[in-house]
């Protein structure tokens, strides 16, 4: 995968926040729209109090999906259900560091599947705990509400972490991309990328809007004029 050759940000819209219904119609229309992953939010009630879906909607989704499907892993023991999402159709899969005893073998297994493999953090986990496993990482998801909820408020501190999070990166050689989830709207966007976010994941933003693929495209021209239509990797 060219993930160096990207452009940032990479824009994820969250299905958590579409029409459940409505799941073929509402993944099909985002084909087109800027939407560069789809970001799938699987919650087992037990990792986060709340339950989303798992396996067999994510396979639907998959069916009628024309991006990459970034699935986030708010579960515990996740170790026992890679293989499962990889199966299922999961591009990158994201698993918390706060669910894994041992996160070193979990983010080996994911990339044993030949996906890309992320490590989420929650609002309270400091990024240096990644220090000795960042350069192993495709991407770190810092979470900027507290999982299991969409339509929360944004939580400020996120763009100070974001910064530090990057010089991590930096200071360890990883390439690994910088991705925020949680009350991502066009009012702190442009402060993310500023401050180092490779991928924005947006959900009620985008879907509590009367037109998603509008929206979308809203927030990529606001992030074009704002940092301009940057090309990251300089291969
Ligand atoms: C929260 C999920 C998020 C959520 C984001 O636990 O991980 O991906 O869908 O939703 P918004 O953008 O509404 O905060
Ligand atoms: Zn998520």
């Amino acid at each position: 995968m060219t993930l160096s050759r990207r452009r940032v940000p990479l824009l994820a819209p969250s299905l958590l926040a579409a029409d459940f219904g409505n799941l073929q119609a509402e993944t099909e229309r985002l084909a087109t729209s800027a939407a560069d992953w789809l970001h799938c939010d699987v919650m087992d009630g037990r990792f986060v109090p709340n339950i989303s879906f798992g396996l067999p909607v994510l396979q639907a989704i998959h069916r009628h999906a024309a991006q990459p499907l970034d699935v986030h892993l708010m579960i515990e023991e996740p170790q026992h259900y890679l293989a499962a999402f990889r199966e299922a159709g999961a591009t990158t899969i994201t698993v918390h560091y706060e669910a894994c005893t041992h996160l070193h073998r979990v983010v080996q297994q994911i990339k044993a599947l030949g996906c890309q493999a992320g490590v989420a953090l929650n609002p309270h986990t400091p990024v240096g705990v990644l220090e000795d496993i960042a350069a192993d990482l495709d991407l770190v998801l810092i979470m900027s509400v507290n999982p299991g909820f969409g339509g929360q408020s944004f939580i400020p501190n996120t763009l100070r972490k974001v910064a530090a999070m990057k010089e991590l990166l930096v200071d360890t050689g990883s390439a690994a991309l910088i991705e925020i989830d949680g009350g991502v709207t066009l009012e702190n966007a442009g402060a993310l990328v500023e401050a180092g976010a490779d991928v924005l994941v947006a959900g009620s933003f985008v879907f509590n809007s009367p037109d998603p693929v509008a929206t979308l495209a809203q927030l990529r021209a606001h992030l074009d004029a704002t940092i301009g239509a940057e090309l990251s990797g300089q291969e």
